[in-house]
């Protein structure tokens, strides 16, 4: 397989838990370049955004940036492919150690049978039992794990590059097509994260509820959503492609259930 195959199907599995993106997709009626994908994991030597770095090197990519979140107690990194229209990839992981004994067992209990290698750890999706209560167990500590929980290994989000549109210039241009097709924002710090001063500015909107069956009952929880990117020149004149951190948590809220 090669990148353009596997980004492909990274879209594929997106679009099928998160119709919006699709639909939005159509509403710019040209074609779309992405800036980047994004994915979530847990830190298990198994699963971990090492594990997964490592198969993305055999498709050209590298790692260029490190971040910390703290307080959401993750740790991500972004790589670039050697290709520069391929998008970026940005990969994050729970800290299990620093969440409760009572949190860290039901991961550990997960896993303890699981056995995923190379792409499944991206487009692999559930292959566990839920319930709805150990979901909301894992949801009053965090939002991201208790998203994990339900969807498990594949594409968070696909960002459209905003700088490469032919009809749209600004973020706040992209911002108005959306909500005026009546999709909503994530507002958490504002629609529009980050400034041109930081060079990148990001949007997305609040992800889309999905019916998932929790041992026999079902249940409306948040699946994924769709974000938009638009990068600036630095002072040398090249295009920013890190992240913002500050920006990246806000962005992270895109999943919470109080947003819908
Ligand atoms: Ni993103």
């Amino acid at each position: 397989m090669n990148i353009t195959a596997l980004i492909d199907k990274f879209w594929e599995k997106y679009t099928s838990y998160t119709p919006s993106a699709k639909q939005i997709h159509q509403l710019f009626g040209e074609e779309i370049t992405n800036d980047h994908i994004a994915f979530r994991t847990l830190n298990l030597p198994e699963t971990s955004i090492e594990i997964q770095k490592e198969y993305l090197l055999k498709y050209g990519y590298a790692e260029k940036g490190q971040y910390d979140f703290e307080v959401k107690k993750l740790k991500a990194i972004h790589l670039e492919n050697e290709d520069p229209v391929m998008p970026k990839i940005f990969l994050s992981e729970l800290l299990l150690e620093q969440f409760s004994t009572g949190l860290q067992k039901i991961f550990q209990e997960i896993f303890k049978n699981i056995n995923l290698k190379d792409q499944e750890l991206f487009t692999g999706g559930r292959s566990w039992e839920i319930d709805f209560h150990t979901y909301n167990q894992l949801a009053n500590e965090s939002e991201y794990a208790s998203w994990l929980y339900v969807w498990g290994f594949c594409p968070n989000h696909f960002t459209v590059s905003v700088n490469h549109l032919n009809s749209y210039q600004s973020l706040e241009e992209v911002n108005d097509l959306v909500k005026q097709n009546g999709f909503l924002l994530n507002k958490s710090g504002g629609e529009i994260k980050g400034t041109p001063e930081e060079l990148l500015e990001q949007s997305s909107i609040v992800a889309d509820l999905q019916k998932v069956d929790f041992s026999g009952t079902a249940h409306n929880v948040p699946s994924c959503y769709y974000e938009f990117a638009r990068r600036y020149e630095d002072s040398n004149g090249n295009i920013y492609q890190g992240f913002i951190a500050k920006s990246a948590d806000k962005i992270f809220e895109s999943t919470n259930f109080k947003n819908n």
